[in-house]
C-alpha cells in the first residue's frame, strides 16, 4: 500500500503555567486532533513536534501526550521564536499522519480556547468543537467570556435601541456593537452584487469573501465593507428592507453571530439587535428588551430620515415597520423574541435620558 503523508495542525492556550494546565490542555488537544481526524483506525501518525510560547517552562507537553497513550509515534516538545504581540501561553501542535494514498483524507485541524482566535476559519472545522459547542453552548463561550462584561439589547425597530445602546456605552466605557449595522452591510453587498434571496450558493460565495468592520472614531460609528465606508449608504430606507430580507437567511446569520460573538469575547461590550440575548449571548449580565408602538416607532424614524433630508412618508414608514416586525419575529432561525431573563423597557412615554439613567443604573448593580 502506498501511503500519502499529510500535516495535521493545532494549537490551544492555557490558562497558566502549571504541571496541571499544560497536561490537561495538551491532552484535550491532541484527543481532539485524534478523535477529528480517526488516527489510529486508517490513518497512522508518524511523529507528533510540539512548540510552546517561553512563557510555558512548567511541564514538557511531549511528556503529557506520552503519559496520556494518546499517540505511540515519536514525540518532541521545542520552543517557540519569542515573537512581540504574539499570543501568551500558547501550545502548537504539527503532527505527520500516514494515510492509504486511495483514500481522500482531508485533515481536520483544531484550535482551542484563544488559540481559536488565531484560525477561526480552522477553529471551526474541528468536529469534536462543533458537538461541543452544541451541547453546552452556554458554557463555553460563558467560560470564555468569564472576564468581559457584556450587555444585551434587543427589539424591534425604532424603539431607540441604537440611540441609547451608544449613550450608555459611552457613560459606562463599554464597546458599542450595533449589530443591525452588520446586516445592513451584508444586504448592500448582496444588492451590490445582485445576489437574490433564493440563490443559496451565491449568498455563501459572497459571505465569504465579504469583510465587515465596525469601530467607533471620537463617537462616529463607522461601518466597513470591504474596506470602504459605507457608513451613510446603510442608513438609507432601501437598505432596511434589504437587511431584514437577508438577516432570515440562516448563512448570514450564522456568519455575522460568529462575528459578533467574537467581538464580545474580547471586551466589555453593548450590543444591540434582535437575537442577542436568546442567541448571540445567552449568558450576557444584564439582558434589556426596548419596544415602543408602531406609532411612536415610525414617527422617530420619519424624523430621522427627513433630518436627513431623504424624502419619506409617515404611512409607508408605518407600513415598512410592520412588515418588519413581522419578518423579524417570524423568521425560523433565531427570530426577535424578548429572552425570558430580559428586562422589558417600554419607551413610548420615556425620554431617551430616563431610559438610560434606568438601564445604566441596572447594569451597574451587576457589575
Ligand atoms: O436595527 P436595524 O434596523 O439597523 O436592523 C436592520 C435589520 O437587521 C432588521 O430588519 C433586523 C435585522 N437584524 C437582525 O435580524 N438581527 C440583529 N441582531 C440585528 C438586526
Amino acid at each position: 500500500m502506498s501511503e500519502k503523508i499529510t500535516a495535521l495542525r493545532g494549537a490551544t492556550t492555557i490558562e497558566e503555567n502549571t504541571r496541571e494546565e499544560i497536561v490537561s490542555k495538551t491532552v484535550e488537544l491532541v484527543k481532539t486532533l485524534k478523535d477529528d481526524n480517526n488516527i489510529g483506525s486508517g490513518v497512522r501518525a508518524v511523529s507528533c513536534l510540539i512548540s510552546t510560547t517561553v512563557d510555558i517552562t512548567a511541564f514538557y507537553p511531549a511528556r503529557a501526550v506520552r503519559e496520556s497513550g494518546l499517540l505511540d509515534c515519536p514525540l518532541m516538545s521545542c520552543l517557540e521564536p519569542n515573537i512581540e504581540n504574539s499570543l501568551p501561553l500558547c501550545i502548537r501542535v504539527m503532527i505527520e499522519l500516514a494515510s492509504d494514498e486511495k483514500t481522500d483524507f482531508v485533515p481536520r485541524h483544531a484550535y482551542l480556547h484563544k488559540a481559536a482566535e488565531l484560525r477561526p476559519d480552522l477553529a471551526k472545522i474541528s468536529k469534536t468543537m462543533r458537538e461541543r459547542e452544541k451541547a453546552c453552548s452556554p458554557e463555553i463561550s460563558g467560560k470564555d467570556r468569564g472576564k468581559v462584561l457584556n450587555v444585551a439589547i434587543d427589539g424591534p425597530s425604532g424603539a431607540g435601541k441604537s440611540t441609547v445602546a451608544k449613550l450608555l456605552s459611552r457613560r459606562l466605557s463599554m464597546t458599542y456593537l450595533d449589530t443591525g449595522a452588520m446586516y445592513r452591510a451584508i444586504g448592500l453587498k448582496m444588492h451590490r452584487k445582485g445576489i437574490g434571496l433564493g440563490d443559496v450558493e451565491g449568498i455563501k460565495r459572497t459571505l465569504d469573501d465579504t469583510v465587515i468592520e465596525v469601530d467607533t472614531i471620537d463617537g462616529v460609528q463607522h461601518v466597513r465593507l470591504d474596506g470602504k465606508d459605507v457608513s451613510g449608504e446603510i442608513r438609507r430606507h432601501y437598505v432596511s428592507k434589504l437587511a431584514s430580507d437577508f438577516s432570515a437567511v440562516k448563512e448570514v446569520r450564522l456568519k455575522l453571530v460568529e462575528m459578533q460573538r467574537k467581538i464580545a469575547s474580547e471586551k466589555d461590550c453593548i450590543l444591540d439587535g434582535r437575537d442577542i440575548g436568546t442567541f448571540v449571548l445567552p449568558d450576557a449580565v444584564a439582558k434589556f428588551y426596548l419596544t415602543a408602538s408602531v406609532k411612536v416607532r415610525a414617527k422617530r424614524r420619519f424624523d430621522e430620515l427627513t433630518a436627513k433630508g431623504e424624502a419619506c412618508e409617515l404611512d409607508a414608514i408605518e407600513r415598512d415597520i410592520e412588515t418588519r416586525d413581522y419578518n423579524d419575529m417570524h423568521r425560523d432561525f433565531a427570530p426577535l423574541k424578548k429572552a425570558d431573563d430580559a428586562i422589558e423597557v417600554v419607551t413610548d412615554d420615556m425620554t431617551v435620558e430616563q431610559v438610560v439613567a434606568y438601564m445604566s443604573e441596572i447594569i451597574n448593580s451587576k457589575r
